[in-house]
Protein backbone atom coordinates (compact mmCIF):
# COMPACT_ATOMS: atom_id res chain seq x y z
CA UNK A 1 0.00 0.00 0.00
CA UNK A 2 1.51 3.16 -0.73
CA UNK A 3 -0.21 7.15 -0.72
CA UNK A 4 0.09 9.87 -3.81
CA UNK A 5 3.29 11.34 -3.72
CA UNK A 6 1.80 15.29 -2.94
CA UNK A 7 2.54 17.81 -5.96
CA UNK A 8 1.97 21.58 -5.21
CA UNK A 9 2.66 23.66 -2.44
CA UNK A 10 3.04 21.05 -0.20
CA UNK A 11 5.47 18.82 -2.28
CA UNK A 12 8.33 20.35 -0.29
CA UNK A 13 6.84 18.91 3.00
CA UNK A 14 6.95 15.60 1.46
CA UNK A 15 10.17 15.10 0.35
CA UNK A 16 11.57 12.19 1.79
CA UNK A 17 15.14 12.25 0.12
CA UNK A 18 17.18 12.14 3.56
CA UNK A 19 14.68 9.62 5.48
CA UNK A 20 16.32 6.49 5.50
CA UNK A 21 16.24 4.38 2.23
CA UNK A 22 13.07 1.75 3.60
CA UNK A 23 11.07 4.94 4.28
CA UNK A 24 7.38 4.26 2.23
CA UNK A 25 4.21 6.78 2.17
CA UNK A 26 1.45 5.05 3.80
CA UNK A 27 -2.29 5.97 3.61
CA UNK A 28 -3.21 8.77 5.88
CA UNK A 29 -0.49 10.31 5.73
CA UNK A 30 1.71 8.00 7.50
CA UNK A 31 5.55 7.02 6.87
CA UNK A 32 6.88 3.56 7.31
CA UNK A 33 10.32 3.17 8.18
CA UNK A 34 11.68 -0.60 7.94
CA UNK A 35 8.40 -1.90 7.28
CA UNK A 36 6.86 -0.28 10.44
CA UNK A 37 4.14 2.21 10.82
CA UNK A 38 5.42 5.06 12.78
CA UNK A 39 2.31 5.75 13.96
CA UNK A 40 1.92 2.16 15.56
CA UNK A 41 5.32 3.20 17.08
CA UNK A 42 3.77 6.09 18.72
CA UNK A 43 1.37 3.95 19.76
CA UNK A 44 3.00 1.39 21.33
CA UNK A 45 6.21 2.80 22.53
CA UNK A 46 4.40 6.27 23.42
CA UNK A 47 6.26 8.99 22.68
CA UNK A 48 8.49 10.61 22.09
CA UNK A 49 10.56 7.93 20.50
CA UNK A 50 13.53 7.06 18.40
CA UNK A 51 13.24 4.95 15.37
CA UNK A 52 16.42 3.23 14.42
CA UNK A 53 16.29 1.57 10.97
CA UNK A 54 18.98 -1.44 11.56
CA UNK A 55 18.53 -1.96 7.49
CA UNK A 56 20.11 1.30 7.12
CA UNK A 57 22.15 1.16 9.69
CA UNK A 58 23.43 -1.60 7.97
CA UNK A 59 23.45 -0.50 4.31
CA UNK A 60 26.03 2.17 5.54
CA UNK A 61 28.14 0.07 7.07
CA UNK A 62 28.32 -1.89 4.07
CA UNK A 63 28.60 1.47 1.64
CA UNK A 64 31.73 2.45 3.62
CA UNK A 65 33.21 -1.24 3.57
CA UNK A 66 32.44 -0.97 -0.53
CA UNK A 67 34.42 2.02 -0.66
CA UNK A 68 37.24 1.84 1.10
CA UNK A 69 37.85 -2.15 0.96
CA UNK A 70 41.28 -1.47 1.92
CA UNK A 71 41.06 0.51 4.73
CA UNK A 72 39.85 -0.42 8.66
CA UNK A 73 36.74 1.40 9.08
CA UNK A 74 35.80 2.21 12.61
CA UNK A 75 32.34 3.32 13.78
CA UNK A 76 32.91 5.93 16.43
CA UNK A 77 30.65 4.82 18.89
CA UNK A 78 29.73 8.63 20.54
CA UNK A 79 27.48 9.31 18.29
CA UNK A 80 24.98 6.31 19.37
CA UNK A 81 25.87 2.93 21.00
CA UNK A 82 23.74 0.31 22.17
CA UNK A 83 24.37 -3.39 22.34
CA UNK A 84 22.34 -3.85 19.01
CA UNK A 85 23.68 -1.32 17.10
CA UNK A 86 27.32 -2.90 18.78
CA UNK A 87 26.37 -6.72 17.33
CA UNK A 88 25.26 -4.41 13.62
CA UNK A 89 28.81 -2.95 13.73
CA UNK A 90 30.60 -6.39 14.27
CA UNK A 91 28.41 -8.13 11.55
CA UNK A 92 28.78 -5.65 9.41
CA UNK A 93 32.93 -5.62 9.64
CA UNK A 94 33.86 -2.88 11.09
CA UNK A 95 35.72 -1.20 14.33
CA UNK A 96 34.95 0.86 16.94
CA UNK A 97 36.19 4.56 18.00
CA UNK A 98 35.29 4.66 21.98
CA UNK A 99 36.49 7.49 24.28
CA UNK A 100 35.85 6.50 28.12
CA UNK A 101 35.66 3.25 30.01
CA UNK A 102 31.61 3.21 29.80
CA UNK A 103 31.53 2.97 26.07
CA UNK A 104 34.28 0.29 26.02
CA UNK A 105 32.68 -2.28 28.61
CA UNK A 106 29.43 -1.86 26.69
CA UNK A 107 31.13 -2.99 23.83
CA UNK A 108 32.33 -5.14 24.89
CA UNK A 109 30.44 -7.05 27.48
CA UNK A 110 27.97 -7.16 24.09
CA UNK A 111 30.53 -9.66 22.50
CA UNK A 112 32.70 -6.47 20.49
CA UNK A 113 36.52 -7.90 19.79
CA UNK A 114 38.50 -5.50 21.83
CA UNK A 115 41.26 -5.87 19.33
CA UNK A 116 39.20 -3.94 17.02
CA UNK A 117 38.31 -1.46 19.35
CA UNK A 118 40.68 2.39 19.67
CA UNK A 119 40.32 4.86 22.65
CA UNK A 120 40.34 8.29 22.20
CA UNK A 121 40.09 11.07 24.76
CA UNK A 122 42.26 14.30 25.79
CA UNK A 123 41.83 13.29 29.40
CA UNK A 124 41.62 9.37 29.96
CA UNK A 125 40.93 8.80 33.36
CA UNK A 126 42.93 6.28 35.39
CA UNK A 127 39.95 4.10 34.86
CA UNK A 128 39.87 4.70 31.40
CA UNK A 129 43.13 3.05 30.76
CA UNK A 130 43.30 0.49 33.04
CA UNK A 131 39.82 -0.71 31.59
CA UNK A 132 41.18 -0.66 27.95
CA UNK A 133 44.32 -2.77 29.05
CA UNK A 134 42.43 -5.04 30.95
CA UNK A 135 40.13 -5.62 27.98
CA UNK A 136 42.76 -5.65 25.57
CA UNK A 137 42.03 -3.12 23.07
CA UNK A 138 43.74 -2.79 20.03
CA UNK A 139 44.87 0.94 20.02
CA UNK A 140 45.33 4.13 22.48
CA UNK A 141 45.60 7.64 20.96
CA UNK A 142 48.01 9.54 22.32
CA UNK A 143 46.38 13.08 23.27
CA UNK A 144 49.18 14.54 25.67
CA UNK A 145 52.42 14.42 26.61
CA UNK A 146 51.30 13.99 30.33
CA UNK A 147 50.05 10.48 29.67
CA UNK A 148 52.62 8.83 27.49
CA UNK A 149 54.92 8.43 31.49
CA UNK A 150 51.35 7.03 32.66
CA UNK A 151 50.19 5.24 30.01
CA UNK A 152 53.63 3.29 29.80
CA UNK A 153 53.84 2.86 33.71
CA UNK A 154 49.92 1.42 33.52
CA UNK A 155 50.77 -0.97 31.22
CA UNK A 156 53.79 -2.17 33.23
CA UNK A 157 57.50 -3.68 32.08
CA UNK A 158 56.36 -7.15 30.48
CA UNK A 159 53.38 -5.73 28.59
CA UNK A 160 53.52 -4.04 25.21
CA UNK A 161 50.44 -1.50 23.62
CA UNK A 162 49.62 -0.65 20.55
CA UNK A 163 49.18 3.29 20.11
CA UNK A 164 48.62 5.86 17.68
CA UNK A 165 49.38 9.82 18.25
CA UNK A 166 47.05 12.38 17.73
CA UNK A 167 48.03 15.26 15.63
CA UNK A 168 46.81 18.56 15.02
CA UNK A 169 47.21 19.13 10.95
CA UNK A 170 46.52 22.51 11.06
CA UNK A 171 43.36 22.36 8.93
CA UNK A 172 40.14 24.15 9.63
CA UNK A 173 36.85 22.22 8.85
CA UNK A 174 33.52 21.13 10.03
CA UNK A 175 29.88 22.60 10.25
CA UNK A 176 30.29 24.83 13.94
CA UNK A 177 32.99 26.26 15.25
CA UNK A 178 32.74 23.91 18.16
CA UNK A 179 33.19 20.54 16.67
CA UNK A 180 36.18 22.07 14.33
CA UNK A 181 39.19 20.25 15.61
CA UNK A 182 42.13 19.87 13.26
CA UNK A 183 43.54 23.48 14.17
CA UNK A 184 46.02 24.92 17.23
CA UNK A 185 43.75 26.28 19.94
CA UNK A 186 41.13 23.51 20.58
CA UNK A 187 42.29 21.25 23.13
CA UNK A 188 42.62 18.36 20.70
CA UNK A 189 46.09 16.80 19.77
CA UNK A 190 49.44 17.69 19.53
CA UNK A 191 49.98 20.71 17.21
CA UNK A 192 52.43 19.71 14.07
CA UNK A 193 53.49 23.86 13.82
CA UNK A 194 54.79 24.33 17.20
CA UNK A 195 56.57 20.81 17.39
CA UNK A 196 54.90 19.46 20.02
CA UNK A 197 53.13 16.99 17.93
CA UNK A 198 57.40 15.55 17.03
CA UNK A 199 58.27 15.86 20.34
CA UNK A 200 55.57 13.39 21.91
CA UNK A 201 56.37 10.73 19.09
CA UNK A 202 59.54 11.04 20.05
CA UNK A 203 58.78 9.98 23.79
CA UNK A 204 56.44 7.42 22.77
CA UNK A 205 59.08 5.97 20.72
CA UNK A 206 61.35 5.88 23.60
CA UNK A 207 58.57 3.91 25.95
CA UNK A 208 59.53 -0.02 25.18
CA UNK A 209 55.59 -0.53 26.38
CA UNK A 210 54.38 1.71 23.85
CA UNK A 211 54.55 0.43 20.49
CA UNK A 212 53.69 3.86 17.81
CA UNK A 213 51.52 2.08 15.01
CA UNK A 214 50.77 5.39 13.31
CA UNK A 215 49.70 8.94 13.42
CA UNK A 216 46.06 9.95 13.88
CA UNK A 217 44.07 13.06 13.34
CA UNK A 218 40.19 14.10 13.31
CA UNK A 219 39.65 17.49 11.64
CA UNK A 220 36.28 17.99 12.61
CA UNK A 221 32.55 16.96 12.00
CA UNK A 222 29.80 17.39 9.78
CA UNK A 223 32.18 17.85 6.75
CA UNK A 224 30.97 17.98 3.19
CA UNK A 225 33.93 18.66 1.19
CA UNK A 226 37.06 16.26 0.48
CA UNK A 227 38.96 19.18 0.29
CA UNK A 228 40.19 19.35 3.63
CA UNK A 229 41.07 15.88 4.57
CA UNK A 230 43.48 15.82 1.13
CA UNK A 231 45.43 18.80 2.95
CA UNK A 232 44.98 17.14 6.23
CA UNK A 233 46.48 13.80 4.38
CA UNK A 234 49.45 15.68 2.51
CA UNK A 235 50.82 17.10 6.06
CA UNK A 236 50.44 14.38 7.90
CA UNK A 237 52.73 12.14 5.27
CA UNK A 238 54.79 14.98 5.40
CA UNK A 239 55.13 14.47 9.25
CA UNK A 240 55.53 10.67 8.82
CA UNK A 241 58.54 11.68 6.50
CA UNK A 242 59.91 14.01 8.67
CA UNK A 243 60.08 11.20 11.83
CA UNK A 244 61.56 8.88 9.02
CA UNK A 245 64.44 11.07 8.67
CA UNK A 246 64.88 11.92 12.13
CA UNK A 247 64.21 8.52 13.70
CA UNK A 248 64.08 5.95 11.05
CA UNK A 249 60.99 4.84 11.75
CA UNK A 250 58.20 4.27 9.34
CA UNK A 251 54.16 3.56 10.65
CA UNK A 252 52.07 0.61 9.48
CA UNK A 253 48.85 2.90 9.54
CA UNK A 254 47.54 6.66 9.31
CA UNK A 255 44.47 7.25 11.00
CA UNK A 256 42.11 10.48 9.53
CA UNK A 257 39.23 10.33 11.67
CA UNK A 258 35.62 10.56 10.87
CA UNK A 259 33.40 13.69 10.52
CA UNK A 260 31.55 12.76 7.24
CA UNK A 261 28.68 15.17 6.98
CA UNK A 262 25.13 14.27 5.63
CA UNK A 263 22.32 15.88 4.96
CA UNK A 264 19.98 17.20 7.36
CA UNK A 265 17.48 18.40 4.78
CA UNK A 266 16.23 18.14 1.62
CA UNK A 267 18.61 20.07 -0.95
CA UNK A 268 21.71 19.65 1.77
CA UNK A 269 24.55 18.07 0.41
CA UNK A 270 26.43 15.20 2.43
CA UNK A 271 30.13 14.32 2.01
CA UNK A 272 30.82 12.44 -1.01
CA UNK A 273 32.17 8.88 0.06
CA UNK A 274 33.46 7.81 -3.05
CA UNK A 275 35.17 10.81 -4.07
CA UNK A 276 36.05 10.64 -0.31
CA UNK A 277 38.02 7.18 -1.05
CA UNK A 278 39.44 7.85 -4.86
CA UNK A 279 40.84 11.36 -3.70
CA UNK A 280 42.05 10.57 -0.17
CA UNK A 281 43.91 6.78 -1.70
CA UNK A 282 45.07 9.32 -4.46
CA UNK A 283 46.37 11.72 -2.68
CA UNK A 284 47.79 9.58 -0.06
CA UNK A 285 49.61 7.35 -2.39
CA UNK A 286 51.16 9.90 -3.76
CA UNK A 287 52.08 11.75 -1.41
CA UNK A 288 54.00 8.46 0.22
CA UNK A 289 55.42 8.11 -3.28
CA UNK A 290 57.10 11.49 -3.03
CA UNK A 291 58.31 11.08 0.08
CA UNK A 292 59.71 7.55 -0.09
CA UNK A 293 57.59 6.42 2.30
CA UNK A 294 55.53 2.81 2.30
CA UNK A 295 51.33 3.54 1.84
CA UNK A 296 50.70 3.03 5.47
CA UNK A 297 46.83 1.44 5.80
CA UNK A 298 44.17 4.02 5.62
CA UNK A 299 42.19 3.66 9.12
CA UNK A 300 38.80 6.11 9.39
CA UNK A 301 36.33 6.78 11.88
CA UNK A 302 33.13 7.83 10.48
CA UNK A 303 30.34 7.97 13.80
CA UNK A 304 27.62 10.52 12.25
CA UNK A 305 27.54 9.15 8.41
CA UNK A 306 27.07 5.39 9.64
CA UNK A 307 24.35 6.31 12.48
CA UNK A 308 22.40 9.77 11.64
CA UNK A 309 20.35 8.88 8.65
CA UNK A 310 19.04 5.57 9.86
CA UNK A 311 17.34 7.56 13.27
CA UNK A 312 13.95 9.41 13.24
CA UNK A 313 12.45 11.02 16.57
CA UNK A 314 8.84 10.94 16.66
CA UNK A 315 7.00 13.90 19.01
CA UNK A 316 3.52 14.16 19.80
CA UNK A 317 2.47 18.02 19.66
CA UNK A 318 1.50 19.33 23.19
CA UNK A 319 0.48 22.78 22.49
CA UNK A 320 0.08 25.26 19.26
CA UNK A 321 0.44 28.72 20.56
CA UNK A 322 0.18 31.67 17.53
CA UNK A 323 2.18 34.68 18.48
CA UNK A 324 2.51 37.97 16.81
CA UNK A 325 5.25 36.75 14.15
CA UNK A 326 5.31 33.40 15.17
CA UNK A 327 3.54 30.00 14.96
CA UNK A 328 4.69 27.60 18.09
CA UNK A 329 4.20 24.29 17.77
CA UNK A 330 5.49 22.52 21.54
CA UNK A 331 5.76 19.05 21.38
CA UNK A 332 6.87 16.14 24.39
CA UNK A 333 10.57 16.09 23.78
CA UNK A 334 13.10 18.84 23.25
CA UNK A 335 16.89 19.81 24.08
CA UNK A 336 17.35 16.69 26.63
CA UNK A 337 17.04 14.55 23.67
CA UNK A 338 18.30 16.43 20.83
CA UNK A 339 20.49 19.64 22.13
CA UNK A 340 22.15 20.00 18.62
CA UNK A 341 19.91 23.00 17.83
CA UNK A 342 20.91 24.73 20.96
CA UNK A 343 24.46 24.00 20.71
CA UNK A 344 25.27 23.77 17.19
CA UNK A 345 22.50 25.97 15.74
CA UNK A 346 21.58 22.72 13.52
CA UNK A 347 18.51 23.07 11.22
CA UNK A 348 16.07 19.78 11.26
CA UNK A 349 13.21 19.06 9.33
CA UNK A 350 10.11 18.02 11.16
CA UNK A 351 7.39 16.55 9.05
CA UNK A 352 3.43 15.96 10.32
CA UNK A 353 2.68 11.71 10.14
CA UNK A 354 -0.52 10.34 10.72
CA UNK A 355 -2.95 12.64 9.41
CA UNK A 356 -3.73 14.16 5.60
CA UNK A 357 -4.43 17.66 5.63
CA UNK A 358 -5.08 20.26 2.76
CA UNK A 359 -4.23 22.67 5.01
CA UNK A 360 -1.32 25.32 3.83
CA UNK A 361 1.96 25.40 5.00
CA UNK A 362 2.76 27.99 7.39
CA UNK A 363 6.20 28.99 8.96
CA UNK A 364 6.29 26.88 12.38
CA UNK A 365 8.86 27.27 15.26
CA UNK A 366 8.91 23.74 16.67
CA UNK A 367 9.93 24.18 20.63
CA UNK A 368 10.38 21.23 23.18
CA UNK A 369 8.90 21.82 26.78
CA UNK A 370 11.99 22.70 28.71
CA UNK A 371 11.84 25.29 31.18
CA UNK A 372 13.65 28.10 28.49
CA UNK A 373 12.88 29.86 25.58
CA UNK A 374 16.27 28.07 23.94
CA UNK A 375 14.25 24.94 23.84
CA UNK A 376 14.12 25.01 20.26
CA UNK A 377 14.17 21.58 17.72
CA UNK A 378 13.10 23.25 14.59
CA UNK A 379 12.92 27.40 14.05
CA UNK A 380 11.24 28.70 11.53
CA UNK A 381 9.87 25.29 9.32
CA UNK A 382 7.16 24.82 7.26
CA UNK A 383 4.06 22.60 8.60
CA UNK A 384 0.65 22.52 7.57
CA UNK A 385 -1.10 25.25 8.92
CA UNK A 386 -3.62 23.23 10.95
CA UNK A 387 -0.93 21.48 13.22
CA UNK A 388 -2.69 20.66 16.52
CA UNK A 389 -2.36 19.51 19.85
CA UNK A 390 -2.36 15.39 19.32
CA UNK A 391 -0.97 15.32 16.07
CA UNK A 392 2.11 13.38 15.31
CA UNK A 393 5.51 15.09 13.96
CA UNK A 394 8.71 12.96 12.88
CA UNK A 395 12.27 14.52 12.39
CA UNK A 396 14.53 12.75 9.90
CA UNK A 397 18.68 12.29 10.67
CA UNK A 398 18.19 11.67 14.20
CA UNK A 399 20.77 8.64 14.74
CA UNK A 400 23.62 10.55 15.88
CA UNK A 401 24.60 13.04 18.61
CA UNK A 402 21.03 13.10 20.20
CA UNK A 403 19.87 10.33 22.36
CA UNK A 404 24.41 10.44 23.16
CA UNK A 405 23.96 13.01 24.18
CA UNK A 406 20.54 13.28 25.86
CA UNK A 407 19.96 15.43 29.13
CA UNK A 408 18.21 14.61 32.34
CA UNK A 409 16.74 18.04 31.86
CA UNK A 410 13.41 18.95 34.29
CA UNK A 411 13.52 15.11 34.84
CA UNK A 412 11.16 14.09 31.90
CA UNK A 413 12.86 11.34 30.87
CA UNK A 414 14.89 10.21 27.79
CA UNK A 415 13.04 9.01 25.12
CA UNK A 416 13.30 5.01 24.13
CA UNK A 417 15.10 3.51 20.97
CA UNK A 418 13.17 1.41 19.33
CA UNK A 419 14.82 -0.62 16.16
CA UNK A 420 12.39 -1.54 13.12
CA UNK A 421 13.71 -3.84 10.73
CA UNK A 422 11.99 -6.22 7.84
CA UNK A 423 8.21 -4.94 9.10
CA UNK A 424 9.13 -5.50 13.00
CA UNK A 425 9.89 -3.39 15.87
CA UNK A 426 11.79 -4.26 18.67
CA UNK A 427 12.85 -2.10 21.96
CA UNK A 428 16.52 -1.31 22.29
CA UNK A 429 17.08 0.85 25.05
CA UNK A 430 13.37 1.52 27.29
CA UNK A 431 12.45 4.76 28.30
CA UNK A 432 13.85 6.39 31.59
CA UNK A 433 11.49 6.31 34.41
CA UNK A 434 10.69 7.96 37.54
CA UNK A 435 11.68 5.16 39.63
CA UNK A 436 15.34 5.47 37.58
CA UNK A 437 15.43 8.91 39.31
CA UNK A 438 14.22 7.68 42.47
CA UNK A 439 17.01 4.63 42.26
CA UNK A 440 19.80 7.30 42.09
CA UNK A 441 19.03 10.10 44.06
CA UNK A 442 20.27 8.20 47.06
CA UNK A 443 20.16 11.17 50.16
CA UNK A 444 18.07 12.48 52.20
N1 LIG B 1 36.94 10.30 15.58
C1 LIG B 1 37.18 11.17 16.59
C2 LIG B 1 38.48 11.18 17.25
C3 LIG B 1 36.16 12.04 16.99
O1 LIG B 1 36.39 12.90 17.97
C4 LIG B 1 34.91 11.99 16.35
C5 LIG B 1 33.82 12.90 16.75
C6 LIG B 1 34.71 11.05 15.31
C7 LIG B 1 35.76 10.23 14.96
C8 LIG B 1 33.42 10.91 14.59
O2 LIG B 1 33.03 12.07 13.93
P1 LIG B 1 31.76 12.04 12.96
O3 LIG B 1 32.09 11.12 11.82
O4 LIG B 1 30.61 11.53 13.73
O5 LIG B 1 31.59 13.45 12.56
N2 LIG B 1 28.29 16.40 18.93
C9 LIG B 1 28.65 16.95 17.65
C10 LIG B 1 29.70 16.13 16.95
C11 LIG B 1 30.93 15.95 17.80
C12 LIG B 1 31.93 15.04 17.17
C13 LIG B 1 32.95 14.64 18.16
N3 LIG B 1 33.95 13.77 17.65
C14 LIG B 1 27.39 17.11 16.81
O6 LIG B 1 26.31 16.75 17.27
O7 LIG B 1 27.45 17.61 15.68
Amino acid sequence: MSAPVLTGPSAELDDLSVWPASTARLPGGNLSVGGVSLTDVAERFDTPAYVLDEGEVRARCRTYRAVFPDADVLYAAKAFLSRAMVRWIDEEGLGLDACSAGELELAVTAGFPAARIVLHGNAKSPGDIETALRLGVGRIVVDSPSEIARLAAQVGSGGRQKVMVRVVPGVSAGGHEKIRTGTDGQKFGLSLTDGSAQHAIARVLGQPQLELTGLHCHIGSQITDVKPYLVAVRRMVGLMARIKESHGVTFPELDMGGGHGVAYRAGESALDLTALARRLNGKLSASCAAAGLPVPRLVIEPGRAVAAPAGVAVYRVLAVKPTGSTMFVAVDGGMSDNPRPALYGARYAPRLIGRSTTAEPVATTVVGRHCEAGDILAADVLLPGDVRPGDLLAVPVSGAYQLSMASDYNLVGRPPVVAVHDGSARLLVRRETQEDFRRRDIGA
